[in-house]
């Protein structure tokens, strides 16, 4: 798997015509005004608030340095949704890859989160990642339909795990995804090639 994903990519959604693109330091100051407008709940599942410039700035250098890979889903010049793929090449898992994937609540339900995920999922399939995960408050009903949708399974529940403003806890739960167990499994029946023409 060496497939190399070449973006700006057009999509036409219920959102309407959707444009998704690598994200990089020129998209700074339009990420933030995204991130400011999500309901502070919706970022409980990353590790740092990204309404903060700094968090922001520190994020933007991550992508810079290759460790993340952020595509934005912008609809009529603005942002309205993003999808991360973190790696850590130099830890004891460099085979497995975290995506974090947030879209603006306008938009919700209209087929942006979807796409996103699937471009996301390409993006680890194309770095020959192994295992992917994702992290989510146990409320998200959305993203835990959507990840299962596409074969994440639960594999972790963390309870009390993270504070929100007001000071109350909330669990988070954790899927994965083998993904070579899988293409393993469809390798063995044959499937692998069908899959992919
Ligand atoms: C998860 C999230 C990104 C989905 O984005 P979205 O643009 O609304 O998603 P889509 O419209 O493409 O819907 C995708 C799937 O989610 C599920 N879904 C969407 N809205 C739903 C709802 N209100 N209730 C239950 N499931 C829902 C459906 O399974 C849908 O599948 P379909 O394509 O077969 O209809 C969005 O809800 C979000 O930003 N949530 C807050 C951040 C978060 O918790 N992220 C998860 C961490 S990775």
């Amino acid at each position: 798997m060496s497939e190399t994903r070449s973006y700006p990519r057009h999509a036409k959604l219920d959102a309407g015509d959707v444009e998704f693109r690598l994200m990089s330091r020129a998209d700074e100051l339009a990420v933030l005004e995204f991130a400011k407008a999500l309901p502070t709940h919706d970022l409980l599942f990353l590790p740092r608030n990204i309404s903060q410039p700094k968090v922001l700035s520190a994020w933007i250098h991550e992508i810079e340095r290759g460790d993340i890979t952020s595509l934005l889903a912008v609809k009529d010049g603005n942002v309205v949704g993003c999808g991360t793929l973190v790696r850590d090449p130099h830890s004891w898992s460099p085979h497995v890859g975290e995506i974090r994937m947030v879209v603006s609540a306008k938009v919700r339900g209209q087929g942006v989160g979807r796409a996103l995920s699937q471009e996301t999922f390409a993006l680890a399939l194309g770095a020959g990642l192994e295992k992917l995960s994702v992290q989510m408050t146990v409320d998200q009903q959305a993203a835990i339909a959507l990840f299962e949708s596409l074969g994440f399974k639960a594999e972790a529940l963390l309870r009390d795990h993270v504070r929100d403003v007001d000071g109350k806890t909330h669990d988070i739960v954790v899927l994965g995804h083998n993904i070579a167990q899988v293409q393993a499994q469809l390798e063995a029946y044959g499937l692998a090639e069908a899959v992919q023409h």
